[in-house]
């Protein structure tokens, strides 16, 4: 949570620039509830670019939710080809159906989100939009800029996180300008908060980001079905010579594990030359799912950071765990490598 006097002031930059910076998209040129129903119905799989066009001929055919009501669901089918997820065209054609038969739009949050097709989301996002009802609107591009701006781990992936970021975004939200307050935070995550490469140095908000503070953009948002993206490949050094290892060891001053002994990987000996693999492992680290290989080098000429450790010490020194299940597997490899003991030798 930010304080009152951050949270004030973050709304008042976000708007700033939402005034400034929005694209020019053609459901911001109207507030008939109707239009910016369809474009919040079409934006749900599909991206602002590809849905432009859709959006334009859809409402030229059917300018109307009565229209819309009177269409036949082969008619709107047609209208909606291309755009995939087509249980989104028959749930809109099921509630301007409904929608006709009551004679107006509704508006109130619980009213939209009743009929078909409407989730949580797209009931802000229509409720405060088209009526400038204060509701927060949580999707992806919400939930990264959330997750960044308060440097909250809570997994966004799960349900219970879900709920957790929705009372963070209600909190926050601008209830004298809802509708762009909801619009300004897609507009961030779409065009600065961005997932892998976010544009710090553009964004309104950067000095309440306490994400951005830290310097661990890449962190957020942690999702735990995301894991799986964040998997990575690592190798590491194991160059030994008469019972000494070839290690390095992190400054006091380091952020990560201070003192503690490492074995060195390309950063440390980039001329090292890998000869063969003597296993692998895995280590968990925060978010990051990482895949280490063991490989056996020639001995460098450049040595950088690294000394030469007695293997004896490993039990005594602060060694890292990467370290010591790497020194795991290359004990268990060479175990296997030793010749077996010839019972016929002895016989
Ligand atoms: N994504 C969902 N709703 C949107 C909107 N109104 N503007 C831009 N992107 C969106």
């Amino acid at each position: 949570m930010l304080s009152k006097e951050d949270a004030q002031e973050f709304r008042r930059r976000l708007l700033d620039w939402f005034d400034g910076a929005q694209r020019d998209l053609p459901w911001r040129h109207t507030r008939d509830p109707y239009s910016i129903w369809i474009s919040e119905i079409m934006l749900q799989q599909t991206r602002v670019t590809a849905a432009i066009p859709y959006y334009s001929r859809f409402l030229a055919r059917f300018p109307t939710v009565r229209a819309l009501a009177e269409a036949s669901q082969t008619d709107v089918l047609a209208h909606w080809a291309g755009l995939g997820y087509y249980y989104r065209a028959r749930n809109m054609h099921a509630a301007a159906k409904q929608i006709g038969s009551a004679c107006a739009f509704p508006n109130t949050y619980d009213e939209i989100r009743a009929l078909p097709g409407i989730g949580e989301y797209t009931a802000a996002a229509l409720a405060s939009i088209a009526f400038d009802l204060p509701h927060a609107a949580v999707d992806g591009n919400v939930l990264r800029v959330l997750s960044r701006v308060f440097a909250d781990p809570c997994d966004t992936s799960s349900a219970a996180g879900r709920k957790h970021f929705a009372r963070a975004a209600d909190v926050l939200l601008d209830r004298s300008r809802p509708g762009s307050f909801n619009q300004a935070m897609m507009e961030l995550g779409a065009t600065v908060c961005l997932p892998s490469n976010p544009q710090c140095l553009l964004c309104p908000v950067s000095a309440i980001c306490r994400a951005r503070t830290r310097g661990a953009q890449a962190s957020f948002p942690f999702s735990s079905k995301r894991m799986k993206n964040l998997r990575e490949s690592l190798d590491v050094f194991w160059i030994e010579r008469s019972g000494e290892l070839l290690a390095w060891q992190r400054p006091e001053d380091s952020r990560l594990m201070p003192g503690f002994w490492e074995l060195p990987g390309n950063e440390q000996l980039p001329e090292a030359f890998a000869v063969r693999e003597l296993g692998r492992f895995r280590h968990g680290i925060t978010f990051h799912d990482y895949r280490f290989r063991v490989l056996e080098a020639i001995l460098p000429n450049e040595l950088g950071p690294c000394r030469w450790i007695p293997i004896t010490s490993l039990g005594t020194l602060p060694a890292s765990t990467i370290l010591r299940k790497a020194h795991r597997i290359v004990s268990r490899h060479r175990s296997k490598e030793k010749p077996a003991v010839s019972h016929a030798a002895s016989e």
